[in-house]
């Protein structure tokens, strides 16, 4: 039986997901990935006894639980972001932040613009609106100012998609200096800023991680937050923070595509907020991520330190390695998996095609220990080594 037909036109040009292929050795027991953007479960705390909890049987609001939509107030407010609870939406992950905003604002000859690279299955959601999705150059500091500045007068885009903090893939996270000058531009220009925050709690330095939505001061602005690094990704709760002016709009589409997030991930989230315990829950995560991450950049050090280019992030959960020239991220993985290491090829992080797509690797630190962090990456040293002679 054939479908093609009844496939809307971005459906019918959807890609094989390189990563979902890849993942699927991630299950097999022997294998060590370095592959998933997965947080550690060792990490999670138990659930709530559900009898503490709320009852939340019945149906309930578009636009996401009282008690959680007030305590994201007082997270972004720490963040330096002043909003009430009635610019609040509960989604289902930041995942879903996207795919509403997306649903919103793009249309099919819509363009958006991303960081080079960016977040994959941003891309996913944005191509799924049959929108066009242009990136631009980025630096270590962030988007490049002038890059950005060419891309707004060429594509005239709908928005903006920046992941100022700890950026999946790169690790990048932006100057306080990029931010204001990023903000100072979409003023100027009056285009929408998506801001996509999920990693920022996962912190290692002292770093500036000023939203740039609380720097805009004329330009539209959307920011997305979840709990899926921080919790449990498992309960698919995020939530995007608005200006007024989308607020309605925002809560007609979420209704439109599943009435509400559900109540009970909700109520145990909002539970544990409520506690007492979160604050010593981050600070145990940073502990514990940050001996992940020297781990790994010990090891990049001891067995690749002359072959491969990288920056040491300062949160998040990712290194994303440059390769020596020539060298093919994709045969990496297939020689690397031979050898029971799984590794994830950059190129599905590039939504244009570029030369260098095939140079990087992202590593995950996160969910695996420092000891087979180490063993990993010898693997992959190994590898390296013998496809360059
Ligand atoms: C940059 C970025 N945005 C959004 C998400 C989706 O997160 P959530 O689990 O909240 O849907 C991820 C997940 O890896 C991510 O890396």
């Amino acid at each position: 039986m054939t479908i093609s037909h009844l496939l809307t036109h971005p459906c019918k040009n959807m890609e094989a997901s390189l990563v979902r292929e890849v993942l699927h050795y991630s299950q097999q027991p022997d294998i060590l990935s370095l592959a998933g953007g997965l947080p550690d479960e060792r990490f999670m705390p138990a659930y709530p006894d559900l009898n503490a909890l709320v009852d939340s049987r019945q149906y309930g609001a578009s636009e996401g639980e009282n008690s959680l939509r007030d305590h994201v107030v007082s997270i972004v407010a720490g963040r330096g972001l002043t909003t009430a609870a009635d610019n609040v939406l509960i989604t289902n992950g930041s995942q879903q932040g996207l795919d509403i905003v997306s649903r919103l604002i793009l249309d099919s000859d819509s363009t958006i613009l991303t960081e080079q690279p960016t977040y994959l299955a941003a891309c996913q959601v944005f191509k799924l609106q049959g929108a066009k999705v242009q990136d631009v150059v980025s630096d270590a500091q962030g988007m490049s100012l002038e890059a950005l500045r060419e891309a707004i007068d060429l594509y005239n885009p709908k928005a903006v998609y920046l992941i100022p903090n700890f950026q999946n893939p790169a690790g990048h996270c932006y100057s306080i200096q990029r931010r204001k000058e990023i903000a100072a531009l979409l003023d100027e220009k009056n285009v929408l800023l998506i801001e996509d925050d999920p990693y920022r709690e996962l912190c290692y330095e002292e770093v500036d991680l000023t939203p740039i939505s609380s720097l805009v001061k004329t330009a539209p602005w959307l920011y997305m937050g979840s709990f899926s690094k921080v919790l449990w990704p498992g309960l698919r709760t995020g939530y995007v923070v608005s200006c007024a002016v989308f607020t309605s709009y925002l809560i007609k589409v979420k209704q439109a595509s599943d009435l509400h997030t559900n109540r009970l991930g909700q109520a145990m989230i909002s539970h544990f907020l409520s506690s007492g315990a979160y604050p010593a829950h981050v600070a145990k995560l940073q502990e514990a991520y940050r001996q992940k991450r020297d781990a790994m950049m010990a090891a990049l050090n001891t067995h690749l330190g002359d072959l491969v280019e990288f920056t040491v992030p300062s949160g998040g959960m990712f290194f994303w390695v440059k390769l020596p020239s020539g060298l093919s991220s994709k045969l990496i993985l297939e020689e690397a998996l031979k050898e029971k290491v799984l590794v994830l090829p950059g190129i599905p992080f590039f939504p244009c095609k570029s030369p260098l797509e095939d140079s990087f690797l992202r590593l995950s630190f996160a969910r695996v220990s420092p000891d087979d962090i180490n063993k990993a990456v010898a693997v992959l040293a190994k590898v390296i080594k013998r496809l360059i002679v």
